[in-house]
């Protein structure tokens, strides 16, 4: 058997947008974490022993004032600029305008997006018939994602994600960098996108009281970490997480790389939603709490006063990689198509819909910094940190300026021609476009991941 075992099953292909999560509700409410909590060591660079056993145990640490809160300030003088926050006449001055904004942002909201859907034109409304793709088919992300989710209304600003000044103040700040390959060790793939600012509005006093809803990306991220741009109280929205959950989930992947869930997955998850009590990271701007990728997390609890900001990242090392994980839209009154980890759509005509028909909407989950699965199907570790630092080995600067997938691929995404800073996004492409018809059903795609390093 080789290590990277690509030989393995390929397991059933996933949506890149689906998170893993099953029926049951947590059954305890969280436990705040304020620094008086934290083992030694939150206050400087580096992990202390106490850090290190609290990694590898609980499967997260925080670090206090990693970044000056000064370096924010840009991002929340946009802030106060973008569409939703105009639309919803949000005043700074005015705590009063934070309530449930949501009620003044359109329904189908497009803004910010540039023209070109499938290389030209606007992005479709839920009604316009579509070349590519079944009337009403989701498009994917967009720049300024609005929901409104239990009682609270939240805006996930991805558009701001992609900005190089904005990343480089959050995910690549060189505290942060210090602090990847810290835990993750090297060599750390220079973070080229984060999944932007993610604002959770006061709720109004009639609406229903926030609950937990907790998950699991199932994406590829290594490390996932969460920076306050604002400080954050007790009960005010603070980030979520299910202690030890990492640990309990690992071991039930059938991959070490790709999180490929098994009926002991949904088990683990059940069994952490009913036993471990979450936890609540509160704190101040700059503030950052790391946790392992596998991570079981919410929307933190907000029955608070102010708007909960915070930056959502992924923190991955170099790997060799396959191709990107992409899903293809329902065509002809047929279901999506999500591309398996082998990299073949496999499409039946089982609804009538043409399986040699390319050109087929593709869209990605465009919010992560990396969208290609690993190469190696490899099965876990006996020791899930066997590969992770853990304060090992001394820092170096082993960051490495992998090119960012939409560039490897010529994908776009950057805002373009009159989209102001904080908009773009990726737009749908022909499935003809990134894989090749081989028959009966099979496209396959294109890896250009590891291309860069030869
Ligand atoms: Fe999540």
């Amino acid at each position: 058997m080789t290590s990277s075992r690509q030989d393995a099953p390929v397991p059933p292909p996933r949506d890149p947008e689906s998170a893993f999560g099953t029926k049951q509700p947590a059954v305890h409410m969280p436990l705040p974490i304020t620094p008086d909590l934290d083992p030694p060591g939150a206050d400087r660079l580096g992990l202390t022993p106490e850090e290190q056993a609290q990694f590898r145990e609980q499967g997260y640490v925080i670090k206090r004032g990693l970044i000056p809160k000064e370096t924010f300030q840009p991002f929340h003088d946009l802030w106060w600029q973008q569409p939703p926050a105009r639309a919803a006449k949000l005043d700074p001055d005015d705590p009063k305008s934070w309530v449930a904004p949501g009620r003044h942002w359109p329904e189908e909201n497009r803004w910010s997006l540039p023209d070109n859907w499938m290389g030209k034109g606007a992005w479709p409304s839920p009604e316009e018939e579509r070349l590519g793709a079944n009337t009403g088919e989701r498009v994917g992300r967009l720049p300024h994602k609005l929901t409104r989710d239990v009682g609270n209304y939240v805006w996930r600003w991805h558009g701001i994600g992609h900005d190089p000044a904005f990343v480089r103040a959050t995910s690549a700040h060189p505290n942060v960098l210090y602090m990847v390959e810290a835990l993750l060790g090297g060599p750390i793939k220079l973070p080229r996108r984060n999944r932007g600012i993610y604002s959770v509005f006061p709720r109004a006093p009639d609406d229903p009281e926030t609950k937990l809803g907790p998950h699991m990306d199932q994406s590829m991220t290594e490390m996932q970490a969460v920076t306050y741009i604002d400080d954050v109280e007790p009960r005010s929205g603070g980030f979520t997480i299910f202690p030890t959950s990492p640990q309990t989930l690992y071991r039930t992947s059938q991959q070490a790389y790709n999180w490929v869930a098994t009926d002991a997955s949904q088990a683990a998850m059940d069994h952490i939603k009913a036993n471990v009590r979450p936890i609540e990271f509160c704190g101040k701007a700059g503030d950052v709490i790391f946790c392992h990728g596998w991570v079981v997390h919410s929307a933190g609890i907000h029955e608070g006063d102010r708007i909960r900001k915070a930056v959502i990242q992924d923190f991955n090392r170099v790997r060799e990689r396959s191709h990107m994980r992409w899903t293809a839209a329902g065509k002809n009154g047929g279901e999506r198509i999500n591309c398996r980890m082998d990299g073949v759509f496999a499409i039946t005509d089982d609804d009538g819909d043409d399986p040699a028909d390319g050109v087929r909407e593709v869209t990605n989950q465009w919010i992560m910094d990396s969208n290609e699965f690993v190469l190696s199907r490899r099965e876990v570790f006996a020791d899930m940190f066997e590969e992770w630092n853990l304060g090992q080995r001394p820092v170096e600067g082993n960051v490495v300026a992998e090119p960012p997938w939409w560039e490897k691929y010529g994908l776009p995404l950057l805002p373009s021609g009159s989209v102001p800073r904080g908009g773009g996004g990726m737009p749908a492409v022909p499935l003809s476009s990134v894989a090749s018809y081989e028959g009966d059903g099979i496209w396959r795609v294109k890896s250009r991941a590891n291309n860069w390093m030869h």
